[in-house]
């Protein structure tokens, strides 16, 4: 098989390095350098951090047609593993959970990716099972042992913004020829992807920090536990673009489409309880069954979660409104808020629920990752449900509280839903 074969070609990484190192730089044509200026260009336009990780690992990876890559993002000190794609197994079905990795790094000289954290150098290996003898890492095989799958050439690179300042690393696995057998990465690979990696860095740094300032704002307006909060809302967005994702699969939505709404779904989902800043703490943080008025007050947020997004101006806005406003609704009509003709009456309380696909698409999607998520896990107010309850629960509420496509695609991609729980246990 092409994966073994490649394995022959061995020590290919220093030698050529030394030999051809400066010249490279001369011979990466102009034009390819323009092509990652306007790819850079591009990356300044995606304003979530997960989009923009997609598209930076999708580019770099597409330089040397790779099968595999993973970025590591630096977190109190260590690499944590943040976004990863896998050609190979996303492929297969069953391969999809693999996706989401949750392990971190030391940055020091025990693995590929803490070295190059360590040196800030690029490094290439021609095959990760047979490492040059002198080298102090070595190469975890958990992932290929869990996943069944098998890496070779590896080429990891720093990501280090203009200011010198080292924000993670990107490792690519898997370089083939047009045959697409694998082959060790060349210099060529080398230049061009640091190159790439350090434009990159700069609106990594940027998407972050846009992330950091609306988890901040949740946990601001939530008023809870800021860990659970956080991990909470991890996990309904990434529940949501699964679902979605999936359902426009079945919808035959264009790649462009699909990458465009999951970009601002991710962001407008975190925020769909963001009304509950302006509930009171004694009902919020009540421990124990509402009382009919403090269920008034309660349902109240979701108002109030759409009046904060009506007249700014982001690309999520629409969205993040149409969110917070319908995430309680329910397909068989029994849900609040109800048709709303005006959001900022003094008194709105509403007529009765809107129905089926009356309720916005992004609006179902949600409800079901919030439920899903609010039962599976504990409450002040209540214990989590056991696993199988809650599934029980869903199926029974199919085309009742839940759209019953999105219900047949929840139980479709489970075993990713399972692995997104797992990734975001705590936080
Ligand atoms: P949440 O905790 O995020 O729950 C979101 C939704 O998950 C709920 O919307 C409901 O549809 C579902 N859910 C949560 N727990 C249960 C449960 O034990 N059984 C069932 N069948 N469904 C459940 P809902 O009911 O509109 O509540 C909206 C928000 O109101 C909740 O968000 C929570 O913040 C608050 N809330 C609801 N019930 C209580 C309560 O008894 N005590 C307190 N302190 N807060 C409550
Ligand atoms: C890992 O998956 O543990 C990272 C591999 C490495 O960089 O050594
Ligand atoms: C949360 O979003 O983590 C809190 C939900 C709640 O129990 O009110
Ligand atoms: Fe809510
Ligand atoms: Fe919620």
């Amino acid at each position: 098989m092409a994966l073994t074969e490649a394995r022959a070609v061995d020590g290919v990484t220093g030698q050529s390095y030394n030999d051809c190192g400066k010249h490279m730089i001369s011979a990466l044509k102009k034009n390819r350098v323009t092509a990652i200026l306007s790819i850079s260009e591009a990356l300044n336009q995606i304003k979530d951090i997960d989009s923009l990780l997609d598209r930076v690992l999708f580019e770099a990876r597409r330089f040397s047609r790779a099968d595999a890559g993973s970025i590591y993002l630096l977190e109190n000190q260590k690499l944590r593993i943040n976004f990863v794609q896998n050609d190979t197994l996303t492929r297969k079905e069953s391969g999809k959970k693999y996706l989401y990795q949750n392990h971190s790094l030391e940055i020091n000289d025990q693995s590929m990716a803490g070295y190059v954290a360590l040196t800030k150098k690029p490094l290439i290996i021609a095959d990760a099972y047979h490492l040059p003898q002198a080298v102090p890492y070595k190469f975890n095989r958990s992932f290929d042992e869990s996943a069944a799958y098998l890496t070779c050439s590896v080429l990891t690179v720093p990501l280090i913004t203009p200011y010198g300042k080292l924000i993670g690393i990107m490792q690519i696995i898997n370089a083939t020829d047009e045959n697409n057998s694998v082959i060790p990465f060349s210099n060529e690979d080398e230049l061009v992807v640091s190159f790439f990696a350090n434009h990159a860095a700069t609106s990594i740094e940027k998407a972050k920090m846009t992330r950091e300032i609306i988890l901040r704002m949740i946990k601001i307006a939530e008023l809870h536990d800021p860990e659970e909060t956080g991990a909470h809302v991890n996990r309904v967005a990434a529940y949501a673009i699964e679902i979605y994702s999936a359902w426009a699969l079945n919808n035959r939505k264009s790649e462009d489409e699909i990458k465009r709404i999951r970009d601002i779904l991710r962001i407008a989902a975190m925020l769909h309880d963001v009304g509950k800043v302006a509930i009171s703490d004694l009902v919020l943080k009540k421990n124990g069954p509402l009382s009919a008025d403090e269920f008034k007050q309660m349902k109240g947020h979701v108002i109030l979660g759409a009046r904060l997004f009506k007249d700014s101006t982001s690309d999520w806005d629409d969205m993040a409104a149409e969110i917070a406003l319908n995430h309680h609704e329910k397909w068989d009509g029994t849900g609040y808020p109800g048709e709303i003709t005006d959001l900022f009456a003094e008194n709105c309380s509403s007529g009765p629920g809107k129905k089926g696909a009356g309720i916005p698409l992004a609006a179902r999607i949600v409800a079901l990752a919030d439920v899903y998520d609010a039962l599976t896990s504990e409450r002040i107010y209540k214990d989590s449900w056991p696993e199988e309850k809650v599934l029980q629960h869903i199926r029974d509420q199919k085309g009742k509280h839940f759209d019953p496509e999105l219900v047949d695609i929840f139980f479709s991609i489970y075993d990713v839903l399972r692995a997104i729980k797992n990734k975001y246990s705590e936080n």
